[in-house]
């Protein structure tokens, strides 16, 4: 028997000197699905997150309340626990620095490295930036500020401990050369590179002025630098130093998962740390974007913080976590606003899915009292490619998570909902009812069923609660004990007695006191025709003057400058051509590639933001101002006319 692949994930430690916002519940989400994802596809999953408790920023923290670093870290650390649990996060250890076991590790790591004569003993002058916890050197400053957070640095003189990074530079660079999956995304890759290129001074890695954190082992009145101390969580987990299972088993870790904003410690310092401990480097330290407020990072210093527990306590977890993970393209910074997440819980989660639910098990109760019906008949083409869609999906939604493209395997997920919803209305079950095709009716409603067994199982790692909700009302049991090879079509047992309940996701009314939401802008066009007056009849041929064609997507990009645009490049049958369509608010890219929709191929080409447009898609608006565009399933190939 093989061994089973292992992935062992980890969060950054979070600093207890204040409540968690909305932007830490993302990394920790994020993981957990991660991490729940993997268990599900078969694969040994360690999963470890934390708290950074020591360093000057909390010792201050502390001392402004008048109690001990340790009592003041004890209740943040608690109620980021509680946080944890509110969002359904299953971690399976929690490093706190202070932990007894962390101390030793620290210890142990710096002795080591002292030992090997990359650690020596200098005098610092320099800057420190004491919520950043971080040295700068003069030329880094930015108007004498901190060059990350902006904030006003304060002059260190202290005889300190020094880290050798310089004499790693160069195995560094080799290594980040030699392993480009180390590093990601690649653009932070190249900015981690830039930096390195520049020059790394050694590190200062002890400080004198303040006792909060580990003393260095050799010297009195020293206590070891809080990013030192931190980093090494990550083998305090595994049990570090003592020789032991858990190390082997798992180290190196196959995946930091880290905000950009500190690349440079789990890149630059950490790794070096591993070199100078003879420790193989982590397979991959990912560094995501920032969840914005109004195009700003969210932070409490800005007083534009969200807290996610109150979010939670409003509208549920899973509306929460889908939104994390649904709306940021995971690597670049993303927007929050509670607008944003409403209008993605009506949309995706009430609307599309919720109702797929709702409608299925009514008419499975009307047409079947409830019971899961045998697929009599034979798919027909429109039956078949739900079924071909479906089948392909657990191992594509695997591959998009094992490339860390989560946001593009949920989309992937909801295009087989939105498929399932459309079968519904192109298979209109109530006709089959009404000519008394049981056979027929049998296999459609077994088709929804199956597809709403094999959606639950794929989107439990992400929305948990959801995945066992509908498992529930499906009529099933066991969910948790179901792998990625349990979404096979065809596994649903005819005779199934469903449990129909009320719909998972109520839709939430958009508060009163917000102004109205903005409508969708038609984009304008050089030369407008002359809207047809309403309620004038037209004669078919007029109508047929239109030269409506499936056209499939072949390419999706935005318009550089243009935040409502998007420049499709389609198939119009044996032609390709471009059309700029005003759809970019209600699409991402990639959920249009592969769609076969409808064009008017026979409009004058205009120019919208000097982008060429050769046509014009079909969109419905929905009452809520979301736009649908229209689509035809893959059976009908491009080119056909639409009449
Ligand atoms: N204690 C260090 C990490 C040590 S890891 C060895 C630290 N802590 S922190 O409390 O400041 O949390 C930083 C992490 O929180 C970021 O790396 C990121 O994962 C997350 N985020 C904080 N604000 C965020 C946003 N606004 N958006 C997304 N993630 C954010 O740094």
């Amino acid at each position: 028997m093989t061994a089973k692949e292992r992935f062992y994930v980890t969060t950054p430690i979070y600093y207890p000197s204040d409540n968690l916002h909305i932007g830490h519940a993302y990394t920790t989400t994020v993981a957990d699905s991660l991490a729940r994802w993997h268990r599900f596809a078969g694969r040994d999953v360690y999963f470890v997150t934390g708290s950074d408790e020591h360093g000057q920023k909390i010792q201050r923290a502390a001392e402004a309340k008048g109690v001990t670093p340790k009592e003041y870290v004890d209740v943040i650390v608690a109620s980021f626990k509680e946080l944890w649990a509110k969002l359904n996060v299953e971690y399976d250890d929690f490093i706190r620095t202070t932990d007894e076991r962390h101390h030793r590790a620290v210890q142990a790591v710096f002795q080591k490295i002292y030992a090997k004569g990359d650690i020596y003993k200098s005098a610092y002058e320099g800057w420190y930036c004491t919520p950043c916890e971080t040295f700068w050197l003069e030329n880094r400053l930015v108007e004498g500020n901190c060059p990350d957070c902006g904030r006003p640095v304060e002059l260190v003189q202290e005889e300190s401990y020094f880290f050798r990074l310089s004499k790693y530079a160069d195995r560094l660079l080799q290594y980040i050369e030699e392993h480009p999956e180390f590093i990601q995304p690649e653009t932070r890759r190249n900015e981690m590179v830039n930096f390195i290129k520049s020059g790394l001074e050694d590190l200062c890695v002890s400080r004198t002025t303040f006792n909060w954190g580990i003393p260095v082992p050799m010297a009195e009145g020293h206590v070891i630098y809080v990013w030192f101390d931190a980093l090494t969580n990550y083998l305090t987990a595994l049990g570090y130093p003592e020789p032991n299972e858990k190390l082997e088993k798992w180290w190196p870790a196959d995946l930091h998962l880290v905000g950009k904003e500190i690349m440079r410690f789990h890149t630059i310092v950490w790794p070096i740390m591993l070199m100078a401990l003879d420790l193989p480097l982590p397979k991959t330290v990912f560094g995501h974007g920032w969840l914005l407020f109004d195009s700003e990072k969210m932070s409490k210093s800005k007083g534009n913080v969200v807290d996610p527990m109150l979010l939670i306590e409003e509208f549920g977890v899973d509306p929460i976590r889908y939104f994390l993970l649904r709306e940021i393209s995971f690597g670049q910074d993303g927007n929050f606003s509670r607008r944003a997440l409403i209008e993605r819980t009506n949309a995706d989660l009430a609307n599309d899915l919720g109702n797929l639910l709702n409608r299925t098990l009514s008419m499975l109760n009307r047409y079947f009292a409830g019971v899961v019906p045998q697929p009599a008949a034979a798919p027909n083409a429109v039956d078949q490619d739900l079924i071909d869609y479906a089948r392909s999906l657990g191992p594509k939604v695997d591959s998009l998570v094992k490339e860390l493209k989560i946001n593009e395997a949920l989309a992937s997920i909801w295009r087989l909902v939105g498929k399932a919803n459309k079968y519904v209305d192109e298979r209109a079950p109530w006709n089959l009812a009404k000519q008394e095709n049981k056979d027929e009716l049998g296999t459609v409603m077994y088709n929804l069923l199956e597809t709403l067994r094999i959606v639950a199982l794929l989107v439990k790692s992400f929305i948990p609660e959801t995945g066992a909700k509908i498992w529930a009302q499906l009529g099933l049991e066991g969910i948790g004990e179901k792998s990625l090879a349990d979404t096979a079509w065809g596994l649903l047992e005819p005779g199934t007695q469903t449990r129909k309940g009320d719909p998972i996701f109520p839709r939430i009314e958009v508060e009163k006191e917000e102004a109205p939401k903005e409508q969708p802008k038609q984009p304008k066009v050089e030369k407008a025709e002359p809207a047809q007056p309403e309620g004038v009849l037209i004669g078919i041929e007029d109508f047929m003057k239109c030269e409506l064609v499936v056209a499939e997507v072949l390419e999706a990009a935005p318009v550089k400058g243009a935040d409502r645009l998007l420049k499709l490049q389609v198939d119009v049958g044996a032609e390709k051509r471009q059309i700029v369509a005003g759809i970019a608010q209600h699409y991402k890219p990639e959920e249009l590639v592969g769609r076969r929709i409808i064009v008017v191929k026979n409009l004058k080409p205009a120019k919208l933001r000097g982008e060429l447009s050769q046509g014009m898609l079909l969109a419905a608006t929905a009452p809520d101002g979301r736009l649908e565009v229209v689509s035809v399933s893959a059976a009908i190939p491009a080119g056909s006319r639409v009449k």
